[in-house]
């Protein structure tokens, strides 16, 4: 860490809006709570900030739902949330709530800024509003048919079948979520934050750290970047929030995604009266963990907002700074995010029940055995799938038969032949226990820069094998055997076992904390004194009587698992069966077709038309007529492939903007993807000619 002086450390804030999965803790909290855990040990100054995401439209839902207020649900939801993390031994130096009034003046604080710096404009819309119900609809009071892939059920922000991202007025049949009725569109105000303004700033910074972000964050950050920037409206018509703090905007909120990240800072206000040594001095390193999901808005949204900030606020009047002092915000220094993990080969679902909460893990196994088992199956490179088989087998196979295991056979045998006592001399250890020790400090910093670099599956696989040397030292050495040959050799052999032991604990206190600490005790030595870097060094006191030894890793029986796998799967298949019910209700609905050759709009808007444009074209071999297209609509890239070989070359299509069927069902065509059809003309002469737009047309762009 060469020009830093400290490490603030924030895990996303999750939504208060529900429990949390085993998924998000191995995605997010976990890797955080690790690598916050090593810093400390490191010696550095850590801040280690989260809390509840108390706003956005999902929690206005449920309270609906169960006629209960939004803020018993947030109640509900961050206590249930805030004591799993506690259980876990996530050790969170504050953990705030978005509904604080310290939020509230801090994020309307930043929207006055940016508003006073020019950074909000307000504009109109055309929104659905609901007649009946007298209120402009959020995107998620929204459902209606996705035009994409046709999923009848998708949401006005995104459609969870196909993953794309809509805006309200693009679903086909929309209907209020509040009344059932059919919205009207209607323009509404709203503030846009101007975001294409930070384009150049942005490619600047996230290139410039090229070399050290993963590659899922940077090209997420990138694919947005080279779409282009747009302004983004981020204010709501809502009640639920933090209410726009300017006099025309009665009955406006801001949007969730603006004011969650601003929960970052008002938590570091509320945790330490010192928050602008972490947040506005460049000695600080603001490291943010996240699902992938949430990359976006920690690369681009909250960096151009914190940008902006900076810059309203050397323009304006001090008055609005905090205190009179023009701080600058930094920016993340790293956004190590991670893939998702599914559960036994499914993707969690909330509403099946097929799921692991993150309470109900936290009550049924102890911490360390969690941590650990969950370490190893981060989703860092790619998605991960959580098995409770594979739970156990790290649990048993490798935490208690490794590291319990030596622990326990250590402790066991200086109880039995040395009165319970640390004998042996700390400065002469024999040369095979030196070796392990010096080993361990090479190691260690090894593990050490695993853990610098996010790679906290590797650092717990390195510091598992460090017990597994342990664990072959005393089996090499024997002392067993030693004890009947030569005391004062047994009791240097032990010495060096304890020396191990002691800085095993050491090492695997970011992952088993509370093993960590028991450990430690029973040496005789103090959790609070110990460093990564010294860690292999002898220093434990001789004649210390050993405290009581604890089994450290109990042991999952195969009927705990077997038992947690028979839940799930009747989770899954009370769910199967219920899906089924529904598709034939769904069939047996569905109007007949009209006989008279006439297709309704509705039938017509079924076929998503859009433009795209193409990107490569070449040739499919042993094809005369086909030819594979790369082509890019909107956000999405994708392979198409047509037949218009014997007209067109491949190098005459490269950067067309073309029409294509882009809900088509994929197909094979002489073994080439086919995902989506582009749309031509073909006259009596046999001519061909694409349908193309007239001018220079977006990609993505809907055909109606
Ligand atoms: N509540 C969001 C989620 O669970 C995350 C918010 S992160 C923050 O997806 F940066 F906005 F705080
Ligand atoms: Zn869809």
């Amino acid at each position: 860490m060469p020009n830093f002086k400290r490490t603030l450390i924030t895990a996303a804030l999750p939504y208060a809006n529900g429990p949390l999965h085993i998924g998000h803790l191995a995605g997010c909290y976990l890797p955080a709570d690790l690598y916050a855990r090593y810093k400390r040990l490191a010696g550095e100054q850590v801040l280690f900030i989260c809390g509840s995401d108390e706003h956005g439209v999902p929690i206005t839902i449920s309270a609906d739902k169960e006629k209960v207020s939004p803020q018993d649900i947030v109640d509900r939801f961050h206590n249930l949330n805030k004591a799993s993390f506690e259980k876990l031994g996530i050790s969170f130096d504050y953990y705030a709530r978005t509904t604080s009034p310290v939020h509230r003046e801090t994020s309307q604080e930043f929207f006055l800024t940016l508003h006073n710096g020019g950074f909000l404009v307000p504009r109109e819309e055309p929104q659905l509003y609901d007649e009946q119900a007298k209120m402009f609809l959020p995107d998620r009071y929204v459902e209606g048919t996705c035009p994409v892939c046709s999923n009848p059920n998708a949401r006005g922000d995104q459609c969870e079948n196909c993953g794309t991202y809509l805006s309200q007025t693009e679903l086909i049949n929309p209907r209020s979520k509040v009344t059932g009725s059919i919205p009207v569109v209607r323009p509404a105000k709203h503030w846009f934050f101007a975001l294409s303004r930070f384009q150049k700033e942005l490619e600047t910074y996230i290139e410039s750290h090229r070399n050290e972000w993963k590659e899922n964050v940077l090209q997420a950050a990138r694919s947005w970047l080279k779409s282009g920037l747009h302004d983004r409206p981020i204010t709501r018509d809502l009640t639920w929030g933090v209410p726009v703090p300017l006099p025309d905007a009665e009955g406006k909120v801001l949007y969730v995604w603006f004011d969650a990240p601003i929960g970052y800072i008002s938590a570091t206000k509320e945790a330490t009266a010192d928050w602008k040594k972490w947040w506005q001095d460049d000695t600080t390193q603001w490291i943010t963990f996240l699902g992938k999901d949430n990359i976006v808005f920690h690369t681009i949204l909250f960096p151009a907002m914190l940008l902006a900030h900076n810059e309203a606020t050397d323009k304006l009047p001090l008055t609005l700074g905090e205190g009179g002092v023009r701080g600058h915000y930094i920016l993340p220094e790293n956004v190590p995010a991670n893939e998702w993990m599914n559960l036994e080969g499914e993707k969690f679902s909330k509403s099946r029940g097929f799921t692991v909460e993150l309470h109900e893990i936290a009550e049924r196994y102890p911490a360390d055995v969690i941590r650990y088992a969950f370490a190893t199956m981060i989703p860092e490179q790619k998605d991960s799938d959580f098995q409770w088989k594979e739970f156990q087998a790290r649990a048993n196979n490798e935490l208690a038969d490794i590291f319990g295991n030596f622990a326990n056979r250590v402790l066991t045998f200086a109880s039995k032949h040395f009165e319970n006592k640390i004998m042996g001399n700390r400065k002469e250890l024999d040369a095979e226990g030196q070796v392990l020790l010096d080993g361990f400090g090479v190691r260690a910093k090894e593990i050490a820069d695993f853990y610098e670099r996010f790679r906290l599956r590797d650092a717990t696989a390195a510091t598992m094998d460090l017990a597994r040397s342990a664990n072959k030292y005393f089996n090499d050495a024997g002392p067993w055997k030693l004890i009947k040959e030569d005391k004062a050799s047994a009791a240097q052999v032990i010495r060096s076992c304890l020396e191990a032991l002691r800085a095993l604990a050491i090492y695997f206190a970011p992952i088993t904390p509370n093993a960590s600490t028991s450990i430690l005790k029973t040496l005789g030595a103090n959790a609070s004194e110990e460093n990564w870097s010294n860690a292999h060094e002898p220093k434990l006191h001789g004649q210390t009587e050993l405290g009581p030894i604890e089994i450290l890793f109990p042991k999952i029986e195969d009927e705990t698992v077997t038992e947690e796998i028979k839940r799930l799967e009747t989770m899954a298949e009370r769910s199967r069966d219920l899906q089924v019910t529904v598709a034939k209700q769904e069939a047996s609905q569905t109007p007949s077709a009209k006989a008279d050759g006439y297709i309704s709009i509705e039938d017509f808007k079924k076929i998503k038309l859009r433009t795209a444009k193409i990107l490569e074209a070449e040739r499919v071999p042993k094809s005369k007529k086909l030819i594979k297209l790369q082509i890019v609509l909107g956000e999405e890239k994708r392979q198409i492939v047509a037949g218009i070989g014997e007209k067109f070359t491949p190098e005459e299509l490269i950067g067309k903007t073309i029409v294509v069927v882009a809900n088509l069902q994929p197909a094979k065509l002489m073994g080439q993807e086919s995902n989506g059809m582009l749309l031509a003309v073909n006259d009596e002469s046999g001519a061909v000619s694409l349908i193309t737009s007239d001018r220079e047309a977006a990609s993505g762009l809907e055909v109606r």
